[in-house]
């Protein structure tokens, strides 16, 4: 389904203002990421897109549970908005489950929607923006005992390249997992 520019906009716009400046960032750079994989996997790249722009919206009230809390608020904005019924039930759906995978229920990831969504989650972390985000993430366990801490940030990444679902998403994330691995072999 196409969406028109406008759209898209207002959804930027009232992501970003809700959204920590970290958590924005990095929204953003799944964008492009998904927007590849979306063309590579045969995925509706209108679906992603705006799946992506919402998918950690719940984030502002803590990390537990918020793959539900955004959902929650991602169908009351396209409700809102008068989307159809049929887009706004794939975005939410792809919103919902989009935390599954770090719980063994890749399983319950269907649409290819759903999977590129994850993947490029997964793949905009393997970067030095996911350096900087799992260091922050991990700061106590790494001012506790420095190598252990970040043997904790370390296996938080590479647990994310292995959890990548498709093998076009696997393709995609190698130059980053390739420099996570790097990073941290100079450092332990
Ligand atoms: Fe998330
Ligand atoms: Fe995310």
């Amino acid at each position: 389904m196409d969406i028109i520019r406008g759209q898209i906009e207002k959804i930027e716009k009232f992501v970003e203002a809700r959204l920590d400046s970290l958590t924005w960032q990095h929204t953003r750079g799944i964008r492009p990421i998904a927007k590849k994989l979306a063309g590579l996997e045969r995925a509706d790249k209108s679906i992603v897109d705006v799946a992506v722009l919402f998918h950690d919206l719940g984030k502002v009230k803590g990390d537990d549970g918020h793959a539900a809390r955004s959902a929650e608020a991602t169908r009351r904005y396209l409700e809102k908005e008068n989307f159809s019924r049929r887009f706004i039930e794939e975005i939410v759906y792809c919103v919902s489950v989009h935390d599954l995978p770090w719980q063994n229920q890749a399983n319950l990831l269907t649409t290819p929607e759903a999977k590129v969504l994850f993947d490029a989650d997964m793949i905009q972390q393997l970067s030095k923006f996911g350096v900087i985000r799992h260091i922050m993430y991990f700061q106590r366990d790494i001012a506790n005992n420095f190598a252990a801490g970040l043997i904790k940030a370390r296996d938080a990444l590479f647990k994310a390249y292995n959890l990548i679902i498709t093998e076009n998403g696997r393709q995609l994330a190698e130059p980053g997992y390739k420099f996570v691995k790097d990073f941290f072999k100079d450092l332990l």
